[in-house]
Order: structure tokens, then C-alpha cells, then sequence
């Protein structure tokens, strides 16, 4: 259950678009490639994308034929800087690149020991994500009850990490482990369908059971008391302002029929999604091409001329989040203060 393998001078990754129709491997042979796999969405989810910024940076490091550390230092920043243009609002991809970018701007020894440190590093970035949501997991679980049935946006599993638990999903794993029946009615998220080819896939693969509804639908089913709590995953978290949830398009939805139904509405994030550095308005929320609204399965079904717009994500104020599940525990509003306990 990897989303993404470092093979001796390869990636190997699952091709996201392709499923749930097929699982096929694509392999990426430098940055360039991996860059283009994260754009084309062929790999997507905060967390994994992370790890692929990482993996690509690794690739360069492995095939780079440079002599000197400033050598592999420059081509370093120049893959960096392509990796870092693919996603806007993902925030794990910059804090990937960064840590990676740290190591090799702070590292003495020769060309060879850097070439090893940055693959080493995006290694530990990949094992180091599936710690951290196993821990998650086992804190989300904690607010899941026998016979809860869960709400969730896009794909925040396995396949949107390293691999093996994921994010939100990563609660209900676990909860399913510890003998708690436990359901999950995910929203199909238009337009790429993230919940109901990837969340319902996975979900399936695991023996949990699962509905898929439209995304309209959410309003009506929370109403009807279809479900217990909603955990979603983040692609961004703005710390600086209360802790802002940027994820995708519709969980901001979902978060106000949460609120007036008194339905709790909690997010699964690692800390390497809390970005410390920039305010809510700075945060690049990104827009996808129009085709993917105006077109579906690759058939037009929005008149010719007609314009669309397609934010990929949206931004849930800190007030509507019940509680932030991380690997170092819940955070509970006001976030400000239990940041400080829990950053360190
Ligand atoms: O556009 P995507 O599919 O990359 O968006 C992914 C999400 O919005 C996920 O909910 C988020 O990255 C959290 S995944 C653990």
C-alpha cells in the first residue's frame, strides 16, 4: 500500500487518474517528470505530493553528474524551483522541497555524501509521513464511536500519503482495526471525482463500508441524521491566523451544514501541513483548467462559449473546526494557544 516508491534511481507511483478502472504503476526517471505527474494530478493528495517533491529532488541528486557540491547544489535549487511551480495551495510540497533544500544548502561534506543525504532524506520523508498517520489514526479513532457513520471530502487515504493509512481515512482504519463498526458516506467531489473513484476504491479494498452521494446531496443527508462526524483531510492549515483549512472545494460546504446540523466537523493533518509562514490572504488558492467542469468523462456538457471557474479548494475558518487530529494529538479551539503546546 505505497502511493510512491524510491527504486534505486526511479520512482515507481500509483497513477491516480487511472483508477479505479485500473492500478498501474508510472515510473519518473528525474524531476521533470515528477513535476509533470503532480500537475497532471496522476499523484495528488497534500501529503503525497510532499513526498514527491521530495522523491524528484532525490532523482536529481541520484543522476546529477556534477564534481562539486555547488555543482549539485545548483542543479538542486533549479528542480526545486520546478517542482515548487506544479501546485499552488499544497502546502507539504513547499515544506518537502524546504527541508530537503535546508540539508543540502547546510551540508560539508563531498558530492558524493550529498547525492546520498537528499536520497536519504526523501526516504525518510516517505516513512516519516506514514508514522505520522498511523499516530493520527489512532488519535482519530478516539472520537469515533461503535456504529458511527463518517462524512468526508475528496481522498485524504492512503492514496493521497506515502501510503498505508492516510490522513482522515487513517481514523477509520484504525477504529475498524480496534472492532468498532464504523461507515463512511463520502462526497463524490466533483470535478476530478476524488471521492468516488479513490476514497470509495480504497475504503472497498479495506472491507469498509461505503456510500458515495453527490456533493449536493450532503445538505439533505446531514440533515436526515445520515451522519455522525465529518473528518476531512487539509492542504493547507494557516496557523498564523487561527489555523484557516484550505482543502478541497466543498468541505467549507459541508463544514456549514455540519455546524447547523451540531454535527461534529473535525480535520486530520500532519504537522507538515501547518504553514507557520504566510497569512490567509497570501495563500494561492489554485484553479484548475475549465475543462475539467465543462467537460465530463471527455463529452462537453457545458454550452460551447459558456465560461466556467474552477477553484480546486476552498477555506474553512478556524471556528467551524471542532478539533485538528495530528500525529502529536487533537487540538482543540482556540487553536492558538494549543499550537504552542503541541508545535514542539
Ligand atoms: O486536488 P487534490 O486531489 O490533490 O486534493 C486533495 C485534498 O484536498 C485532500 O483532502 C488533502 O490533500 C488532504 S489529503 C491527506
Amino acid at each position: 500500500l505505497r502511493t510512491i516508491r524510491w527504486e534505486e534511481g526511479r520512482v515507481l507511483l500509483i497513477d491516480q487518474t487511472q483508477l479505479p478502472t485500473s492500478v498501474c504503476y508510472i515510473e519518473c526517471r528525474n524531476a521533470q517528470s515528477v513535476a509533470n505527474a503532480i500537475k497532471a494530478l496522476q499523484i495528488r493528495g497534500a501529503p503525497a505530493i510532499g513526498v514527491a517533491a521530495a522523491m524528484g529532488l532525490a532523482l536529481t541528486a541520484h543522476n546529477s553528474l556534477a564534481r562539486t557540491t555547488e555543482e549539485l547544489s545548483r542543479e538542486l535549487v533549479q528542480s526545486a524551483r520546478l517542482l515548487r511551480a506544479t501546485r499552488p495551495t499544497a502546502w507539504n510540497l513547499f515544506w518537502a522541497a524546504d527541508q530537503v533544500m535546508r540539508l543540502a544548502n547546510g551540508y560539508r561534506g563531498d558530492v558524493e555524501g550529498l547525492r546520498r543525504v537528499v536520497v536519504e532524506m526523501a526516504i525518510s520523508i516517505a516513512e516519516e509521513d506514514i508514522a505520522a498517520n498511523k499516530a493520527m489514526g489512532n488519535y482519530g479513532a478516539s472520537l469515533i464511536r461503535d456504529g458511527d457513520v463518517l462524512g468526508t471530502v475528496c481522498n485524504a487515504g492512503w492514496l493521497a500519503t506515502a501510503g498505508e493509512y492516510g490522513t482522515a481515512l487513517g481514523a477509520v482504519k484504525v477504529a475498524k482495526e480496534q472492532g468498532k463498526r464504523v461507515s463512511v458516506l463520502a462526497l463524490e467531489t466533483r470535478p476530478v471525482l476524488q471521492g468516488a473513484r479513490l476514497t470509495a476504491w480504497e475504503l472497498k479494498q479495506d472491507g469498509i463500508p461505503v456510500r458515495v452521494i453527490v456533493d449536493g446531496a450532503v445538505g439533505y443527508c446531514v440533515s436526515k441524521g445520515m451522519v455522525d462526524l465529518f473528518i476531512v483531510g487539509a492542504d493547507r492549515i494557516v496557523a498564523r491566523d487561527g489555523c484557516y483549512v484550505f482543502n478541497k472545494v466543498g468541505t467549507y460546504t459541508a463544514a456549514l451544514v455540519a455546524r447547523r446540523h451540531d454535527v461534529p466537523f473535525y480535520v486530520a493533518a500532519p504537522f507538515s501541513t501547518f504553514d507557520f509562514e504566510h497569512g490567509v490572504k497570501e495563500v494561492v488558492v489554485e484553479e484548475r483548467e475549465g475543462r475539467e467542469v465543462s467537460e465530463v468523462a471527455g463529452k462537453r456538457v457545458v454550452a460551447e462559449g459558456v465560461d466556467v471557474f474552477n477553484p480546486a479548494f476552498d477555506i474553512t475558518p478556524p471556528h467551524m473546526v471542532d478539533g485538528i487530529i495530528t500525529e502529536r494529538g487533537i487540538l482543540y479551539p482556540p487553536y492558538s494557544v494549543s499550537l504552542q503546546r503541541f508545535k514542539h
